[in-house]
């Protein structure tokens, strides 16, 4: 693969971000970024303890400092955490150097993927299953606006790592350019 652009996984929790992306890196001969465990390393501590003491919002500061330093450096596959969607200035940083990809998932799935966690600090209030399902309701529109998507359900790692990579080869331009015209604001906006 020639072309340098960064690779960035995104999508719902529990939809393999970071499996596939650790494959897929491993694949291409790229470094590999794990958004979460590199915010971890650099805040000193897990995510549910940043989200307890020092709030959400610094948290999503965080992420949003983190993509506009990545959006910088070329050649990488990066794992972004599930709520960098929420702020449309991070899609269009990354595709502006990147190709995004959505990966998606069955909320049962999501489920038994999450099950055994303990580090996503938004599924531990409440029912897990009704928390993805509000979540994933919220943020549906969010995630469907980005038009690569691969559903990750069922499917083997080896797989989902080649459809990724097929998207690219057939689809590389529109993974890195619609959504950077999408979240670009409109020429002539409305009064
Ligand atoms: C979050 C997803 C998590 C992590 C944090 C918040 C979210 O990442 O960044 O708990 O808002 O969806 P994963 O998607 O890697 O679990």
């Amino acid at each position: 693969m020639n072309n340098t652009r960064n690779i960035i996984l995104v999508g719902f929790m529990g939809t393999g971000k970071t499996t596939i992306g650790r494959a897929l890196a491993d694949q291409l001969k790229r470094d590999f970024i794990d958004m979460d465990i590199e915010l971890e390393a650099r805040a000193g501590k897990p995510i549910p303890r940043i989200f307890a003491e020092d709030g959400e919002s610094v948290f999503r500061r965080m992420e949003r400092d983190f993509i506009v330093e990545l959006s910088r450096r070329n050649k990488l596959v990066i794992a972004a955490g599930g709520g960098i969607v929420l702020n449309p200035d991070n899609i269009r940083d990354f595709s502006a150097t990147g190709h995004v990809i959505c990966l998606k998932a069955a909320p049962d799935e999501i489920l038994r993927r999450v099950s055994g966690s303990r580090h996503r600090p938004l599924l531990e209030q409440g029912d897990k299953a009704e928390r993805i399902q509000n979540l994933l309701q919220q943020r549906q529109h969010f995630y469907d606006a980005i038009p690569c998507q691969v559903n990750t359900t069922g499917k083997t790692v080896r797989e989902i790592v080649a459809e990724v990579r097929q998207l690219f080869h057939v689809g590389g331009a529109r993974c890195a350019a619609t959504v950077a015209a999408r979240s670009a604001p409109p020429a002539n906006p409305a009064p």
